[in-house]
């Protein structure tokens, strides 16, 4: 494998402890270990009702949780060096997204649907690259949830704790993030990507053979402010297209329940962003149906193309992408070795995904690293996905 790339393997030692957590342990702390995720297609349609299609990675966040015997929460970041301290009946959002309210929020969530918690020291490792749009945030909650969920014996469901790291994300995070992050970090099974209705939460998994392709993503390394605000945005865009329709039709849910012609008779005349975002979800339900066909088919190029048209829908209809994440696509678009690519995730930064021919791996990378440092003065990051398993207790 080449320096240029950090690849991951899907080995046992990954799934060990880390060396850096080992201080933080002693004989009652319970390590949990939870993945990131990419998703292949089906982008901004979870809270939409429909389908999406991610699958966990072998990069993840580690949680190690020991009971204390007051109500102190003290906890620990050891990859930033900080520590943060509050007490069981002071659980107050720091409204900055800061690492701790990951935890803080998983740890209200479970005070609110009636479970008593003690104090607990955590201490909080990950080596998901933080803001490049591959969950390190439900990665965390998850891991924090299924901890709790240990350490209380509350024998939730894993689906129940996905709902909770959602929750706690919507409420004290303050992002109105949809299912899709917790649901694969959780739900994460080796070599296989997840086709999740996101309106009946029923999933199946379907091996991933990209049969002499590689995942790659490749990371902007920006993080626009606008993100967590826009995404609130969008969501309120896609309830007032919903709104629109549901004056003239009935039965009428979601934009899982919309088509074009709807669009172009009740949203169109009425508001023009409006009309333009919902048209760029109801288009990408329906890709992402056609897009399983190709998967199945191991029509690797169609897939491809759906991923181009996904990014088209993203960047001009839905208006989430930002210069450098275009400028990732744009540069690949006409390489042979390259099937498809598109931005990933939430967007305004983050990463993009690319299927990338074996062969043609390095020499891409290589390429484009110089071109991206030349136009946009920053340095690409590079990123070989592999997919892993979901959330565990590892000790
Ligand atoms: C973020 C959110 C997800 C999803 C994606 C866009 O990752 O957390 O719920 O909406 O954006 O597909």
């Amino acid at each position: 494998m080449s320096k240029l790339t950090q690849e991951v393997s899907a080995t046992e030692k990954k799934y060990s402890i880390p060396e850096k957590l080992k201080s933080y342990i002693n004989k009652e702390t319970l390590v949990v270990r939870s993945p990131g995720r990419i998703n292949l297609i089906g982008e901004h349609t979870d809270y939409n009702e429909g389908f999406v299609l991610p699958a966990a990675i072998d990069k993840a966040a580690w949680v190690a949780i020991t009971p204390r015997k007051d109500n102190i929460i003290h906890l620990f970041s050891v990859d930033l060096g900080e520590e943060y301290e509050t007490t069981t009946s002071a659980l107050i959002p720091s409204l900055k997204h800061a690492w701790y309210d990951y935890i803080l929020g998983v740890t209200d969530q479970f005070k609110k649907t009636g479970f008593t918690i003690n104090g607990f020291d955590a201490a909080l490792t990950a080596d998901i690259p933080i803001g490049a749009g591959l969950s390190s945030s439900a990665a965390i909650e998850c891991a924090v949830a299924f901890a709790l969920n240990e350490w209380l014996q509350a024998g939730l469901t894993k689906l129940e704790m996905v709902k909770i790291a959602q929750k706690a994300e919507n409420e004290y995070v303050g992002l109105q993030c949809g299912i899709m992050d917790m649901f694969a970090s959780m739900f994460g099974k080796q070599n296989h990507v997840i086709k999740l209705d996101c309106r009946s939460l029923e999933y199946q998994y379907e091996p991933l053979n990209l049969d002499g392709y590689k995942v790659i993503l490749f990371d902007t390394n920006v993080k626009h402010t606008l993100a967590s605000s826009q995404y609130n945005v969008r969501r309120q865009q896609c309830e007032t297209g919903v709104s629109l329709v549901q004056q003239h039709i009935s039965g009428i849910n979601s934009l899982r329940d919309v088509d074009i012609s709807m669009l172009n008779k009740y949203v169109q005349p009425q508001n023009k962003e409006v009309y333009q975002r919902c048209r760029f979800v109801v288009e990408e339900i329906e890709r992402l149906q056609e897009a399983c066909i190709d998967l199945e088919k191991n029509d690797i190029e169609a897939f491809g193309l759906k991923m181009y048209e996904t990014h088209m829908g993203l960047s001009n209809l839905y208006e989430v992408s930002c210069s450098e994440l275009d400028f990732l696509v744009d540069y690949v678009k006409n390489n042979p070795a390259v099937a498809g690519a598109r931005m990933m995730g939430g967007g305004f930064g983050g990463c993009t995904i690319n299927l990338v021919k074996n062969e043609a791996v390095d020499e891409l990378t290589y390429q484009l690293k110089a071109a991206y440092a030349k136009a946009m003065r920053k340095e690409l990051k590079v990123y070989v996905a592999q997919i892993g398993s979901g959330t565990a207790r590892i000790n």
